[in-house]
């Protein structure tokens, strides 16, 4: 396993371009598993997690390239293997959503259940039961999940809470049911699940309301030969403004949709950043200590919980105590333990982390937890004073596109000590 060395302190600054979005290139990949024919997806980010799931499309045998961010896909619809391999599944939680797609459009599709990870606890519970009201036999047993379609049936669905990942697997599946119609209410927002329908009317399909928590979807894909190019990657771009603030740093974050982030620019003007918003970019500058600040997380268009790890980090150095409730994933908390390492003052009581300010920070060896702790630690390295290293360090692989150029582009004196995994 390689790892990051880091010293700091450094004060970020310069100019950094946003990526394409992991998390709508993710289910507009699982998407194209109903498309009638050829796809092509731009501005795809070189990704861990998108390779694997180009590497679960390929298991099925569908036919894909990826090359330079563009994936194109050519769907095989004569040997299509429709029993996703477990250690892919594994890997990567978001493969799940092609079992609802795989059974869709060939009848039945079996996937691997997916395990819970370092951030809580990760049901499917409101995936399968959409399935089952739009008509397909759900079973689970040795952790694998059995979809079979009975009888396409038009439906109304309640989530019982806002799940992208639920919202997303259920439009789709929706949309490959020739001829059903389909509600879904307390749907999630995010600007990927408005991407994914983009990519949806493209194929055809009717399709209406995502952005606001009604979705409506008439079953059946007509159109062929589709092209799309992915919104750019809103929690990468949140990562780099508040790594240059929380570095006492100035510069530019371009190529990124500035409504996307409206709650991250409100809490950044509470604790003092000095931020100019245009649509496709941010001018970012700190002075001073931050001031601490309540945050609230929760689904969008709230304060994302895929940010809470990174500002958090930004809190530990304010004048002051912070409070963060994590609404989302109340469990989403192992990189306090590593800041605490580092010198930060945090606690943790049912779901809400109070963050103490100090002074300042002090480079150590650290852990990475996941992929948004990891680049938690990576800013806290940043703001240290010291030698730090960051071990597990390839979860941030699986979710920020050339960050270490990205962050020496800036300023910052990082090192990468390990095997560059083979991503396209
Ligand atoms: C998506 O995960 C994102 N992943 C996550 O980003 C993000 O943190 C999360 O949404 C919340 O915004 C992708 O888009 C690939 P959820 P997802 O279903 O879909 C509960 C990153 O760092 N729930 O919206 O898995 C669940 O336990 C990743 O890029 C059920 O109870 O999240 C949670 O409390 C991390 N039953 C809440 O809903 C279900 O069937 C929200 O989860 C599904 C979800």
């Amino acid at each position: 396993m390689g790892y990051f060395r880091v010293n700091g302190p450094v004060r970020l600054a310069g100019k950094v371009k946003v990526s394409g979005s992991k998390n709508a290139s993710l289910p507009i990949i699982a998407a194209s598993l109903i498309s009638l024919d050829e796809v092509v997806l731009k501005n795809v980010p070189v990704l861990l997690d998108i390779r694997t799931m180009i590497d679960i499309l390929e298991a099925i045998n569908f036919d894909v390239e990826f090359l330079n961010g563009i994936v194109h896909i050519k769907p095989d619809f004569n040997d299509v293997n429709t029993n996703v391999p477990y250690e892919l599944v594994r890997k990567m939680r978001a493969s799940f959503n092609v079992l609802g797609p795989l059974a869709a459009r060939y009848g039945k599709a079996r996937v691997a259940l997916p395990g819970g990870c370092s951030i809580g606890v990760r049901p499917v519970n409101f995936h399968i039961d959409g399935l089952e009201r739009l008509g397909f036999e759900v079973n689970i047993e040795h952790g694998f999940v059995d979809a079979k379609l009975i009888k396409p049936s038009s439906a109304k669905i309640i989530l019982p809470k806002p799940s992208v990942g639920a919202t997303e697997h259920l439009m789709t599946t929706a949309a490959a049911l020739e001829g059903i119609e389909v509600i879904i209410e307390n749907a999630a927002m995010e600007p990927e699940i408005v991407d994914l329908q983009e990519f949806l009317k493209k194929l055809g399909v009717e399709i209406e309301g995502a952005g606001t928590g009604r979705i409506m979807v008439k079953g059946g894909v007509k159109n062929k030969k589709v092209t799309h190019e992915v919104i750019p990657d809103r929690i990468e771009a949140g990562t780099y403004v508040i790594a240059i603030a929380a570095t006492g740093g100035e510069g530019v974050v371009e190529n990124l949709n500035s409504e996307h982030l409206n709650s991250l620019w409100e809490v950044l003007e509470k604790i003092g950043v000095i931020l100019k918003v245009e649509k496709d970019k941010v001018y970012v500058k700190m002075e001073g200590r931050p001031k601490p600040v309540d945050i609230n997380v929760s689904p969008y268009p709230g304060f994302p919980t895929d940010l809470q790890p990174q500002i958090m980090t930004f809190l530990t150095v304010a004048n002051g105590t912070s409070y963060i409730k994590e609404n989302v994933f109340q469990t989403r908390f192992l990189h306090v333990d590593e800041l605490k390492r580092m010198g930060a003052d945090i606690e943790i009581t049912d779901g809400t982390a109070i963050i103490k300010g100090v002074e300042g920070l002090s480079g150590a060896p650290v852990n990475g937890t996941d992929l948004r702790a990891t680049a938690a630690l990576l800013i806290a390295a940043f703001i240290a004073n010291g030698q730090s290293e960051i071990h597990h360090v390839e979860h941030i692989f699986r979710g920020y596109e050339n960050v270490c150029e990205k962050f020496r582009k800036l300023g910052g004196n990082i090192e990468y000590i390990g095997v560059k995994e083979y991503i396209e």
